[in-house]
């Protein structure tokens, strides 16, 4: 099969090192990918969001399927772009279509489904200016800290966490005036959840679906959880204290119930379900849905799949993930992240990358990457990906941690603390 991936990141690089063993792989094509997936893969220079391009492409190349990595492709529509037309409307495309995709790209239509479903998630009403009056009223019933999420896609900066009530009540008015453009016309005020974060990855056709694994990422730029949101500053999985009954309640609570409610609904969804979870007391609760792998979840759960994946996502899309061959690896995969000094505020770009080729006993996937002049060189604020096996934590984080001593470029930062909560 001749395959097109969309994304450039540590998630698409991930996907692409086990696409390249799969058996039924012919060519894989990454657009528009980094200097990790140039390696093992053809990068195509072609923007995700450029439907045209990516049809023309398709077209010359006889590509048999496109998997799409980010969110924002998902959102506006390619799926059913590529099903709207005639030319390439047998091509299956891994993500779901734009109805399955507004999960991620509407808070209010994800809270709408979970209430629909009985889906345990946290109390919340839906604000926008024509009710602003009921927003204020519902912060006032409510204890801190308060918790607003604006509606629409604001990559992953649209969460504020207040603790201040007169704080709360003003950043809401901001939020509905444009502090996040147009993703924030309409706000979604939470109940606030507390207890330990975690993600479970799940693979479906529409009909069943394969629980993949779960994870834990570490946002936070500091040490102990400190500091600005990131992407991702490293990941663990599975999580140990993700166990037999906490991890059954998930299944029967959660997984399973949106599942169903995707068929009561009739949205079609071919494709992951990243559900971003908290643990309160024991109990598992939705804190959000994505529509796509996470990053840098993937460079541990891609590290983690036995099974041929090709195999699986042709069995998405045919509709036959119930009969396909599924099994994950039980070792434990960590990965930390080495970024741009200055990130996730401004950085600089263009550092030669020095000692990959030294790294030992880790998989190396690029984030931030590209080429200048045959170096390595850095390309974003999440630049590397340092992912290793282990028979615990760990073993795997001691792995990863000396490979990521080991990488170097100037201003290279890393978290020494993954995994220091568990
Ligand atoms: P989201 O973009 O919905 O994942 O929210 C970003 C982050 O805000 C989450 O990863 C949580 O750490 C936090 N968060 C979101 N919703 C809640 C909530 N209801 N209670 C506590 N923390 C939350
Ligand atoms: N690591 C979080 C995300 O991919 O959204």
């Amino acid at each position: 099969m001749k395959v097109l991936l969309l994304g450039s990141g540590g998630r698409e690089h991930a996907f692409a090192w086990k696409f390249n063993q799969s058996k039924k792989l012919e060519k894989l094509f990454v657009a528009p990918g980094n200097a990790g997936t140039a390696e093992i893969a053809e990068n195509v220079n072609l923007n995700p969001n450029d439907f045209g391009g990516i049809k023309k492409f398709v077209l010359d190349n006889g590509i048999n399927m496109v998997v799409v990595g980010p969110e924002d492709p998902l959102v506006n529509g390619i799926h059913d772009f590529f099903l709207n037309d005639e030319e390439i409307k047998e091509i299956p495309v891994i993500g779901p279509e734009k109805l399955g995709a507004q999960l991620e790209g509407s808070k209010d239509f994800a809270k709408e489904f979970m209430f629909r479903h009985n889906i345990p998630t946290a109390a919340y009403k839906s604000i926008t200016t024509e009710n602003l009056d009921e927003g204020l009223a519902f912060l006032e019933t409510m204890k801190a800290p308060y918790v607003l999420k604006a509606d629409g896609l604001a990559a992953g900066k649209g969460v504020l966490i207040i603790e201040d009530l007169d704080e709360a009540k003003n950043s809401l008015k901001e939020m509905l005036g444009g502090m996040f453009g147009d993703a924030g016309n309409r706000v979604v005020i939470e109940e606030f959840l507390s207890g330990i974060e975690l993600s479970v990855f799940v693979l479906t056709d529409g009909k069943s679906y394969r629980t993949l694994a779960e994870a834990k990422d570490y946002k936070r730029i500091g040490e102990g959880d400190t500091g600005l949101n990131t992407g991702g500053m490293g990941a663990i999985s599975p999580v140990p204290f993700a166990k037999g009954d906490f991890m059954q309640k998930v299944e029967e609570r959660v997984i399973a119930p949106t599942i169903e409610g995707l068929q009561k609904d009739k949205i079609p969804y071919k494709g992951f379900v990243f559900i971003g979870l908290m643990n309160v007391e024991g109990d598992p609760y939705v804190i959000e849905y994505n529509v796509r792998m996470g990053d840098p979840e993937t460079e541990v759960i891609m590290p983690r799949v036995k099974s041929d994946l090709l195999e699986l996502m042709e069995a998405v899309s045919k509709q036959e993930l119930d009969q396909a061959d599924f099994e994950m690896d039980s070792r434990t995969v960590s990965t930390v992240m080495l970024v741009s000094g200055g990130y996730p505020e401004a950085y600089e770009k263009g550092k030669a990358i020095k000692n990959l080729e030294k790294v030992e006993g880790s998989i190396v996937f690029h984030a931030g990457t590209t080429t200048s002049n045959g170096d390595v060189v850095t390309n974003g604020g999440r630049v590397i990906s340092v992912s290793s096996y282990g028979d615990s934590m760990k073993e795997a984080l001691t792995s990863s941690f000396k490979n990521a001593e080991l990488i170097d470029f100037e201003g290279k930062y890393y978290r020494r603390d993954i995994g220091f909560d568990l």
